[in-house]
């Protein structure tokens, strides 16, 4: 059974389908296309979500199946059950589970108990479904290309960790900008995979000068909230504000996975100017979620669903 749990057990042939069906059935939503009827999803948060719970459970319904919202103090996955007997109980339910956790290895568990597909919604460690709804965005912009040099401004994190996955993929060159690289970045900077394309770049004007993207995102991730004074004093400098974006090249762009701290990471005059381009970001969420669960759990009706409707970009 396939699984989304994390970029690097994917191949590029399965992303490249899982994005040329979001981009047909956004392209298509006379279609009507319902590969979910008759399932059931269970949505499953540790942490606050405004984006990914909604367009998960948006979607679901979309394509036709039922949702279900279970909250982490109701479940206790691991507190109040063990994610042994978890797994095996919702496995009598529901056809996919959609999990925005704390700890990346309880993922891990879960999936081995699991007859349900798994989703990973955001953990500490990764978020693709951010990164793929990213690239989407990129592709619709006419911007993902070969060659691609994408920076990052801030914290690593696990947005970062997603992106770096997708890079394995596809030529495209990540510097990061930041005032260090955590340990467990640095094995990125050995990995032959990225030989010659991923830099750390301590100056962020100089970072933002040779960039065609500009990704950002908070400096305090979920979780984080008790190390907030010190990592805004650590950041301060790695503000992507008016000054420094005005380093950025005509033709860039900035994205940000949301949710913003205007003021810290990225300033208001710079949030209005790429407005566009993350709110397309953050709506293209739906639509990318909705193909991977389309290919997860119907792939075959999905595909035909495709050759009917493909698009070109
Ligand atoms: N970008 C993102 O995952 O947003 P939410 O935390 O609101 O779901
Ligand atoms: N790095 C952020 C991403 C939010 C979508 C966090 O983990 O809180």
């Amino acid at each position: 059974m396939k699984h989304l749990i994390d970029l690097t057990e994917w191949t590029k042939p399965e992303l490249e389908k899982v994005f040329n069906y979001a981009l047909a059935m956004k392209a298509h939503p006379e279609a009507d296309f319902k590969p979910l009827k008759g399932k059931s999803v269970a949505l499953y948060f540790e942490k606050p979500s405004l984006r990914t719970r909604v367009s998960f459970d948006i979607g679901i319904q979309e394509l036709g199946g039922n949702t279900t919202v279970v909250e982490q103090f109701m479940a206790g996955i691991g507190t109040r059950e063990s994610v042994h007997d978890v797994a095996h109980t919702l496995n009598g339910f529901v056809d996919a589970m959609v999990c925005r956790m704390f700890n990346h290895t309880v993922l891990h568990e879960l999936r081995q108990w699991s007859d349900m597909t798994i989703i990973n919604a955001l953990t500490d460690f990764s978020h693709p479904c951010q990164i793929m709804a990213d690239v989407l965005t990129l592709k619709e912009l006419g911007l993902w290309k070969e060659g691609l040099v994408m920076t990052w401004v801030g914290d690593p994190n696990n947005v970062l960790q997603s992106w770096l996955e997708m890079a394995l993929f596809y030529p495209i060159t990540i510097n990061i900008s930041s005032p260090d690289i955590p340990t467990e970045f640095e094995s990125w900077f050995q990995n032959p995979a990225m030989k010659d394309r991923i830099f750390w770049i301590h100056d962020p004007k100089e970072a933002v000068s040779v960039a065609d993207m500009v990704y950002v995102d908070t400096w305090i991730s979920m979780g984080q909230e008790a190390e907030a004074e010190a990592r805004l004093e650590k950041y301060k400098d790695y503000s992507v504000n008016k000054e420094l974006s005005g380093f950025m090249p005509e033709h860039a762009v900035m994205l940000h996975c949301l949710p913003a701290k205007r003021g810290q990471e990225v300033d208001e005059y710079t949030m209005e100017k790429f407005k566009s381009v993350i709110f397309r970001e953050s709506e293209n969420r739906l639509h990318v979620q909705k193909a991977i669960m389309a290919y997860l759990l119907s792939p075959v009706e999905t595909e035909a669903f495709y050759q009917e409707h493909a698009v070109k970009y």
